[in-house]
């Protein structure tokens, strides 16, 4: 269907069999739709949930006989190993990866992501397949900027705030901040497979994805998702937005985040996965570092951008301030400011990020609205009337 695809060293690309772990979570369904659009490589799609990836499997698109479901709960099932055997590459995706899990479900949150990665990495060494794990730009945790007086000079200087792979260190809080649970988790799971590699030969590529966004994300609570849970920032302020409530801003929403585009790092991980040459052993930052804002400017950002697409009128307050314990409970922490240095990935995979954070905005809230706007809608009067 793609014809004679080659890679960046100008290698056919040959059609490899995936066996995705967390195929059907945002991330997932957007790579499992690249790879069934625009290659020829099939795919094993694990997952306990299989509706964002729904449109994919239904009979009769061309590319229905590369890729199939399995739902499969990878913490106890034994059909994992026998997918595992039968595929070229495995992509771990499956992962607990809400803030707000963090200091309420440590435990959850620390099994997810470092005891069910374990088994995925041994099977990929001891059936020498290659592997491509997600971790995740908070394993950096703090910059060390942070710990700078707030009118220290060095707080501008990149030294202190620019995050490397083979460089900066990982600052966590305190362990009775349960907010790093995940981080460190993360990296525990990093060091093991690192370790495989230094030790073992395993052939892998550990992905630290900076702040991936898009349609697919998350839930809107109550709609597709539990009344009380709580999803990451694009769904609770794309929630508030639809409901016509202030966005809510944690301490202050003066974090800084820097924002991707999703179909932007796919396209990174599609470059992984067709040139593992480039890729093996190495650890890629991705996100887009021109992309930089406080919560506080993404909130009003949003609220521009979805008047636009909902040609609702500006309202007069748009944001409200909570405390982290008020929103999130004890154990909360934060990091200060994530910006990717690209050096290693522009080098390896001469990839760079393209849309801008208005263009991004404006096409993911344009799938919000579409989805969610009448069902939030009709949800907010069933409320009502009850
Ligand atoms: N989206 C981002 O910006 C971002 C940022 C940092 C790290 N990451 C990492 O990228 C990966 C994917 O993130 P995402 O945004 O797609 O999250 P997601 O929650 O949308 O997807 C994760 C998927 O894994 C599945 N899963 C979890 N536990 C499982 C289990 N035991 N068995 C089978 N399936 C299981 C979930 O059902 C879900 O569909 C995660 O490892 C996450 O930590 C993502």
């Amino acid at each position: 269907m793609a014809g004679q695809r080659v890679n960046l060293d100008g290698e056919a690309v040959k059609p490899l069999t995936i066996c995705m772990i967390g195929a059907g979570g945002f991330i997932g369904s957007h790579l499992c739709e690249r790879l069934m659009h625009e290659t020829d490589h099939t795919v094993m799609a694990i997952d306990v949930y299989g509706d964002k990836i729904s449109h994919l499997l239904q009979p009769g698109h061309e590319w229905s006989d590369r890729i199939e479901f399995h739902k499969i709960n990878i913490k106890h099932d034994p059909r994992l190993e026998g997918l595992v055997k039968m595929s070229d590459l495995v992509i771990n995706l499956a992962a607990i990866c809400t803030p707000a899990d963090y200091n309420t479900r440590p435990l959850d949150t620390i099994y997810s992501n470092f005891v069910d990665a374990l088994p995925v990495v041994q099977y990929c060494r001891e059936n020498e397949k290659r592997l491509i794990h997600f971790s995740t730009c908070e394993v950096y945790g703090k910059t060390i900027g942070s710990f700078l007086a707030k009118d220290s000079p060095l707080r501008n200087d990149p030294a202190f705030y620019m995050l490397k792979e083979d460089e900066t260190p990982c600052i966590f809080g305190s362990i009775d901040k349960q907010r790093w649970s995940y981080a460190c988790a993360k990296q525990l799971i990093e060091r093991l497979i690192y370790g495989e590699g230094a030790e073992n030969g395993l052939e892998f590529t550990i992905v630290r994805p900076f702040n991936w966004i898009g349609p697919r994300m998350d839930f809107i609570p109550g709609v597709d998702g539990p009344q009380d849970s709580v999803p990451r920032v694009l769904a609770c302020f794309s929630n508030n937005l639809m409901k016509g409530e202030p966005l809510k801003l944690v301490d202050g929403g003066e974090s800084q985040r820097t924002f991707i585009y999703i179909k932007d790092a796919i396209d990174a991980v599609q470059r992984m996965i067709e040139n593992p040459a480039r890729a093996n052993g190495q650890i890629f930052n991705v996100g887009n570092p021109n992309n930089e804002v406080t919560v506080r400017e993404l909130a009003e950002l949003m609220t521009d951008v979805y008047c636009k697409v909902s040609g609702n009128a500006r309202p007069e307050v748009t944001t409200v301030d909570v405390t982290s314990k008020e929103f999130y409970g004890v154990g909360y922490d934060d990091s200060d400011k994530r910006i990717p240095d690209m050096t290693i990935i522009k080098k390896q995979l001469e990839w760079e990020p393209k849309t801008s954070l208005y263009d991004l905005m404006e096409h993911t809230l344009t799938y919000q609205h579409t989805t969610y706007a009448e069902a939030v809608k009709k949800a907010m009067s069933k409320a009502t009337a009850t």
